[in-house]
């Protein structure tokens, strides 16, 4: 049974999915179930990962994390997303960005999540 925004990832071939409809069957990619990917609302170890979100009129600025997270080839932050009560936006990113992004809105963020490619999923609300 998968949830609605629920992010799986296959751990063989990289396939990283989002819930868009949850359904009773199980996720498989290369022949295995994919891995539920859990959000991690707290910190640990050195580098920085939840999402600081700060709004400015119009527009929510999200910023990864309190301390930037680095933003190198084999180490980055891959996406930011913000979730509202009508849905989600997602901005990619790739090495060399700053770790943030402008999201262009008047709606209330209910959650604002990040994934790290090696420090998987977090978030925070
Ligand atoms: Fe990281």
């Amino acid at each position: 049974m998968t949830e609605k925004l629920q992010i799986y990832k296959c751990d063989i071939c990289g396939n990283i999915v989002l819930v868009m409809h949850s359904g009773v069957g199980q996720l498989v990619c290369c022949g295995q179930p994919m891995r539920l990917m859990e959000e991690k609302g707290e910190e640990s170890g050195y580098e920085k990962h939840l999402p600081v979100v700060e709004r400015v009129g119009g527009e929510v600025r999200v910023k990864i994390g309190s301390i930037p997270h680095p933003m190198e080839e084999d180490h980055y932050i891959e996406w930011i997303e913000v979730e509202t009560e009508k849905g989600v936006m997602v901005r990619f990113l790739k090495p060399g960005d700053k770790p943030e992004a402008v999201f262009k809105t008047d709606e209330e963020i209910l959650k604002a999540r990040d994934y790290c490619n090696l420090h998987g999923l977090w978030m925070s609300r």
